[in-house]
């Protein structure tokens, strides 16, 4: 069967520009930086970004591209164990797409709900009906417990992210190809007109003062290491088999040295946008002290209290969170759908499944999995996931393919791969090198450890420093990390069936494509 291919170079990089500028971009970006010191954040970043982040990049772009498969497939020319690596990956995939998919549900819900800011009329008053709009909507409990009630709203909303999400991907990188020239450049366009506005406000100037001018203090704080790395690897959606399925889908005269810079730098430059963005604004509201809220709140509480106090008038104020909430859905439709086109490549190629046929059973049941979370018990839930899934399954995924690369392969294959067809630009051995077999591995053990330290010391043996209890973190988080570290075995096992009726394992090798 003819694989499908990209229909130019330039939708590939927009895919996956895309796939990397998401809701992280948006809202963990500058939480971070405003927690960790404004620019010291912004230089550590940098330096994770090159010294980790763009060789792990393009390492998942190369090979995808010269094997041609998704992520399990494709480490398993390595290695046949290696591909118990890829399926971490897929499952990493296949949980953050569940839940990333009910953010995006409400994102849309506060995108029709927009025009209740032009009811939002005294300060105060409209302030606090700001801050409640989303909480109430989505009727938490605040607690793991509460299955009974359900949101109709954010049901809906949840419906229409999968019907969305499965529309833009129903014929693979075709149709990828179609949606991502608006959903790249609308967000950024939205952006903009955000940051006009913040920078007009007074006041702003403090806000982007806080932002760039570096409190080098803020070095000395090991979390600011820990959260900048850890934000690289969330942002360039490495180890979630996102990329090595886009790279599968390139031709083999693309240059993957030169995209892969084009790809993490406009990311980068993206995530400064929408700090611009926030603090300029945060600041002209006389809310920066707000800004170091975790990520969810800071688009669904704090923001909405921000634009009440935008202009005087509601009714401009509710087109700006028409404006603020369509940057999101824009930014976050296309991460959405590049993490469900990775683990439906990866699942495909493996058992040799048609294309269209997985990636509609797979978003049907990931959304009835997602109904879970439009429960009172459902943010509740995401969060322990989210955190559990971000601060070990992420980092070890990350940890396994660097050192199944840098230790169990000729890695120098990898770097001819990266390299071939770019003349102006190569990636140095002494760049990819030290990162694959050293520095990326070492970095994020110690990030791993540091997590499972931090976790233990401040919560007990089981981690429930969230304060939510025992029993759900080791459902919520354990048992999800056993699932993702286990599901090799599981696939093991339905090949182990299959084969008996005649089914094939694809065992092509790294030389499979013959330069
Ligand atoms: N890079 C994405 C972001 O910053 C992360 C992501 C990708 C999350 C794909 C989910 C799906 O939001």
């Amino acid at each position: 069967m003819e694989r499908d291919n990209w229909s130019s170079r330039s939708t590939f990089i927009l895919a996956a520009v895309g796939s990397a500028v998401g809701l992280g971009n948006a809202w963990r970006f500058p939480g971070l930086a405003a927690k960790h010191g404004g620019g010291a954040f912004l230089l550590v970043y940098l330096i994770a970004l090159f010294l980790l982040g763009i060789p792990l990049l393009a390492m998942e772009i190369s090979m995808g591209r010269r094997i041609h498969q998704g992520v399990p497939g494709t480490l398993r020319t390595i290695n046949k164990k290696a591909e118990h690596i890829g399926w971490i990956a897929v499952s990493n995939g296949l949980f953050i797409s569940v839940y990333y998919a009910v953010v995006f549900a409400w994102v849309i819900l506060m995108f029709f709900l927009s025009y209740k800011f032009a009811g939002f009329t005294e300060a105060e008053d409209g302030i606090a009906q700001a801050s409640s709009l989303w909480l109430t909507t989505i009727k938490t409990t605040g607690t793991t417990s509460g299955y009974g009630t359900i949101s109709l709203p954010v049901l809906g909303c949840l419906i229409l992210a999968w019907g969305s999400c499965y529309y833009c991907i129903r014929n693979g990188s075709a149709s990828v190809g179609k949606v991502v020239r608006y959903t790249v450049s609308l967000p950024v366009l939205c952006l903009l007109i955000l940051a006009i506005r913040g920078f007009t406000m007074p006041g702003a100037g403090e806000g982007l003062a806080k932002l760039f001018i570096p409190d080098w203090s803020a070095l000395s704080d090991s979390t600011l290491w820990v959260d900048a790395i850890g934000q690289v690897f969330y942002s360039l959606s490495v180890a979630m088999a996102i990329m090595f399925a886009y790279g599968s889908y390139l031709d083999s005269r693309s240059n993957v040295a030169v995209d892969t810079i084009i790809i993490a730098v406009s990311d980068m430059l993206i995530s400064v946008l929408a700090a611009i963005v926030m603090f300029s604004t945060m600041a002209g509201t006389g809310m920066l002290d707000n800004m170091t809220a975790s990520g969810i709140s800071t688009a669904f509480i704090v923001y909405p209290q921000a634009i009440v106090n935008l202009t005087k008038i509601p009714v401009v104020n509710a087109i700006f969170a028409l404006v603020f909430y369509f940057c999101l859905i824009t930014l976050a439709i296309d991460s959405l759908f590049s993490i469900v086109e990775g683990t439906t490549t990866a699942i495909s190629d493996k058992f040799k499944l048609p294309k269209k046929k997985t990636t509609i059973i797979m978003c049907i049941i990931e959304f009835f999995i997602g109904i879970f979370f439009c429960t009172g018990a459902g943010l509740a839930w995401l969060d322990i996931v989210d955190n559990f899934i971000n601060s070990y399954t992420l980092v070890l995924t990350g940890i396994l393919e660097a050192i199944a690369v840098g230790w169990f392969f000729k890695t120098s294959k990898v770097l001819d791969e990266i390299n071939k067809n770019t003349s102006n630009f190569k990636m140095p051995t002494v760049w990819f090198y030290p990162s694959i077999k050293v520095i990326t591995p070492v970095v994020l053990s110690i990030l791993f450890i540091w997590n499972i330290v931090s976790l233990f010391k401040n919560g007990g043996i089981y981690g429930a420093n969230d304060g939510y209890s025992l029993a759900s973190n080791i459902i919520g988080g354990w048992l999800i990390i056993a699932l993702s570290i286990f599901s090799g075995l599981i696939v093991k096992l339905i090949v182990f069936r299959l084969k008996k009726k005649g089914f094939k394992e694809d065992d092509r090798n790294w030389d499979f494509f013959k330069n």
